[in-house]
């Protein structure tokens, strides 16, 4: 959406149907990896998910393409594999972007027999912490208070004797609400309440049918 908005044609590629289609209701082109691969100039990997760039989507590349992670840890671009197709050690040319030359394969727009050049950002690692500024303070305000939250209801749930089976849970919604309401307060952002009436209607299926 950001990048959207600052002008670029913007590519989302999904796993997940239900995602894919919001993105494609959203004006988004949609479409696998390996087409995309060969359409893009920057790449931003933002899944959680390993290897989700790699060899088959290098060798599609244009010459020039830049390559970077805000997902997880370093393992969304397939480093490694990238380095086996590379020649030769990549070089830093200039701080937080390394170049690999690849041999091109005949079918892209490189000549074939020239090298083509493929930019990783921050060694593949969350690219707005390690070449940037990481996220700002009105933003991870969210987080912690969450996870401030979620800390306090897990204290809660040990003080009342509940115990919890080792398993991921999600954050309540009644947590995420009072983050909403706080953070929407500091913002000086009001919304509007149900009136009785309203909360009557929401919650029956008799009335307007
Ligand atoms: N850099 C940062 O500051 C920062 C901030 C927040 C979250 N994160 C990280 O970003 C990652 C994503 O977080 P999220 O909350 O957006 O998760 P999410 O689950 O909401 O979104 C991830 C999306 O990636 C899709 N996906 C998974 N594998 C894929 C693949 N191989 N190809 C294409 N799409 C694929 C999923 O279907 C999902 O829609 C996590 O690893 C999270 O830790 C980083």
């Amino acid at each position: 959406m950001r990048a959207r908005g600052m002008g670029a044609s913007v590519i989302v590629t999904e796993i997940d149907a239900v995602k894919a289609l919001e993105a494609a209701m959203d004006g988004f082109s949609v479409m696998p990896m390996e087409k995309a691969a060969a359409v893009g100039d920057v790449f931003c990997t933002v899944t959680g998910n390993k290897d989700v760039i790699r060899a088959a989507h290098f060798e599609r590349m244009k010459d020039g393409a830049m390559v970077c992670n805000a997902g997880h840890f370093d393992v969304e671009i397939s480093l490694p594999e990238l380095r086996a197709m590379a020649e030769g050690e990549p070089v830093r040319v200039r701080p937080f972007v390394d170049e690999y030359r690849i041999r091109t394969p005949a079918h892209t727009q490189v000549s074939a027999g020239m090298h083509k050049r493929v930019y990783v950002l921050a060694e593949g690692r969350l690219v707005n912490l390690a070449a940037a500024e990481g996220h700002p303070a009105s933003v991870m305000d969210m987080s912690f208070s969450t996870q401030a939250l979620a800390c306090e209801w897990l204290a809660l749930c040990a003080a009342e004797g509940k115990m919890l089976a080792p398993a991921v849970y999600e954050v309540s919604e009644e947590i995420e609400r009072q983050v909403a309401e706080a953070k929407l307060g500091s913002m000086g952002v009001a919304i509007d309440e149900l009136t009785p009436e309203q909360e009557k209607y929401m919650a029956s299926w008799q009335e307007g049918t």
